[in-house]
């Protein structure tokens, strides 16, 4: 059994299903959920400096300047729930991210375990963001077509009600996407050279995708001392 802090960064393009994912990973491996997105999103919600300042850039489909977007996650990850380490989602998505990433990790004594790269293709990315809806209660993750509810609009885990993200609309989906290619790609060749990369067939069915993520993090990391027997 591995004891030391698990630290495993999802990645893919949006709409690659790290969201989906990540929820039922983090729980199996007993560690928190960090996406930087959500965190973005509820600080926008609440009206804080921070939101006000992400909400621009978010609504464009580009990027939240780095500096202040290393400075949230970092403290995220400060926070006594991930001592034993963390599930990153959307973070980080620049090589400036990566490297800061990191140094901070060093700091605290950890490093990254794994880099999961969930690949799908451009096609059917546009088709699942076009069909997202999720909960505004709890965050679950549904699609109209490929993971419906029992009754359109509503949460079939707690009966919140479901909406789309404004930066779903085709246009804003296309340039999150043209930002990935040109400014996460390179993240993806930083881990390769650290031998982290591992890539996982994304358009298999939700279950397959969660097997193969399960299969390499215990390939990479061994089975966590917290995760769920
Ligand atoms: P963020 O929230 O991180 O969005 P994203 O990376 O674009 O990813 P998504 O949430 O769109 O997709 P996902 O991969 O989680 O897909 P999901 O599981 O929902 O970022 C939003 C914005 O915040 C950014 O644009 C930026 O402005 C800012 N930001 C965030 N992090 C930042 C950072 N580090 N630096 C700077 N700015 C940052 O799945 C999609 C759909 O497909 C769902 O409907 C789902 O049901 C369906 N689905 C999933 N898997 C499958 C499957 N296997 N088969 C069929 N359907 C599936």
């Amino acid at each position: 059994m591995a004891s030391s802090p698990v630290i495993v960064i999802l990645m893919g393009p949006p709409g690659a299903g790290k969201g989906t994912q990540a929820k039922r990973l983090a729980e199996r491996l007993g560690v928190p959920h960090v996406a930087s997105g959500d965190i973005f999103r509820w600080h926008v919600r609440q009206d804080t400096e921070l939101g006000r300042l992400a909400k621009p850039y978010m609504d464009r489909g580009d990027l939240v300047p780095d500096d202040v977007t290393i400075a949230m996650v970092i403290d995220r990850l400060r926070q006594p729930d991930c001592a034993h380490g963390a599930l990153l989602d959307g973070f980080p998505r620049t090589v400036p991210q990566a490297q800061a990433l990191d140094e901070r990790l060093a700091e605290f004594g950890w490093c990254v375990g794994l880099v999961p790269f969930i690949r799908v293709n451009e096609e059917v990315l546009i088709r699942r963001l076009a069909g997202r809806w999720i909960c505004r209660k709890c965050g679950a993750v549904y699609h109209s077509e490929f993971r419906p509810p029992s009754r359109p609009g509503v949460c079939d885990v707690c009966g919140g009600p479901l909406y789309q993200r404004e930066d779903d609309k085709p246009e804003t989906a296309k340039r999150r996407l043209q930002v990935y290619f040109e400014r996460t790609l390179p993240v993806l060749v930083y881990y390769e050279r650290q031998g982290l990369l591992v890539e996982i067939d994304g358009e298999q069915d939700i279950d397959e995708v969660h097997q193969a993520l399960w299969r390499a993090v215990v390939m990479a990391v061994g089975t966590p001392a917290t995760a769920e027997a």
